[in-house]
């Protein structure tokens, strides 16, 4: 899917040595000038196709490790150190380059495949850096494609089997969805969700009663689950999933939480614990992929139990739901 911003990276991983990134299959090189500039290009040297990302950032850019051909963020080369009267701009070898943003905390990558410009930005997490919020990223490689991840992410069925007892327990209850959809979003609001039976539960909601949640999907891959009890009170888990190979899909996710005054003490136990959760999802991921490959071509079975996983689908196969009806339906976990 390309035409889109990915995440890359996360700003404090880009130092002064340049870091290798694969997205939708292409081979990136990532480096930071010494003035800040964040630069990302095709990780091969016009010379002989060494990985750039064996070089070193200089003063005037990365410099390959094999003879020095060294190039700046807009992909030209602006030194031969081999050749007697430099570089001239005329004819300059390049490599391609890509539409790079870096902003909180995140570095991205505009991914085109006719090599044009971003229409639009990078998405921004919500209440990132806003007072009284608590906000952190988590970073996990699954082996599995972006679909299956971002499924994963806002399946509620798995989570009172994969998760069991530290998210949901098994006991179930009917839950009501109502789905909304435009044309690259789908959203599951739940209208009965009542205080789930774990400790998560009982600290997000003491006195019980009901809570807000919605689960909501964004092309490319990006999906968002808010758990909100009150004003006050309100969990945000955003994933933005970078596809790498077919079978790989490197994720960002967003945690972010507002808890009374009690935030910073209750992320102290929040934060273990959504690694944990991220953990279970890698392994069940991998398992999916190893099990699909021994297997041979996946065959899904969409099923009105699954919200919104037949409208994803969709939208990752280019069709719009712009105009769909408001629908509603019933899902036991
Ligand atoms: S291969 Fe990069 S400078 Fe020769
Ligand atoms: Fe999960």
């Amino acid at each position: 899917m390309h035409e889109h911003w990915y995440v890359a990276c996360r700003s404090k991983q880009l130092g002064r040595s340049p870091i290798e990134r694969v997205v939708l299959g292409e081979q990136l090189v990532l480096f930071r000038m010494q003035d800040g500039e964040v630069g990302a290009l095709a990780n091969r040297c016009a010379h002989r196709n060494l990985a750039l990302s064996r070089g070193k950032v200089m003063t005037d850019g990365l410099s390959c490790a094999y003879h020095g051909w060294t190039y700046d963020p807009s992909g030209a080369c602006v030194r031969v150190p081999a050749a007697c009267n430099g570089c001239s701009p005329k004819g300059r070898p390049r490599v391609r380059s890509y539409p790079v943003r870096e902003k909180q905390g995140l570095i991205w990558v505009y991914l085109s495949e006719k090599g044009e410009e971003p229409e639009g930005e990078p998405m921004d997490f919500p209440y990132h850096g806003q007072p009284r919020w608590q906000h952190w990223f988590m970073e996990r490689v699954f082996e599995g494609d972006a679909f299956n991840c971002a499924e994963n992410f806002l399946d509620c069925p798995h989570t009172n089997h994969v998760h069991r007892g530290l998210f949901r327990t098994e006991k179930t209850r009917e839950n009501e969805v109502e789905i909304t959809s435009g044309r690259d979003w789908v959203q599951a609001e739940f209208l009965n969700e009542k205080r789930i039976d774990t400790l998560l539960g009982r600290i997000l909601c003491p006195k019980g009663g009901q809570m807000r949640h919605t689960d909501r999907f964004m092309l490319p891959y990006v999906t968002r689950v808010d758990y909100r009890a009150h004003e006050t009170r309100h969990f945000v888990v955003m994933s933005q999933c970078t596809p790498m190979g077919d079978d790989q899909t490197r994720v960002f996710t967003y945690m972010a939480f507002r808890f009374d005054g009690w935030g910073p003490l209750l992320r102290l136990f929040y934060q273990p614990f959504a690694h944990r959760v991220l953990d279970q999802d890698v392994d069940v991921i991998r398992w999916q992929t190893e099990d699909i490959r021994r297997h041979g071509p996946r065959r899904f079975t969409f099923h009105e139990s699954d919200a919104i996983a037949r409208e994803m689908s969709d939208l990752v196969s280019g069709r719009s739901l712009e105009g769909k009806d408001v629908r509603r339906k019933k899902i036991r976990f």
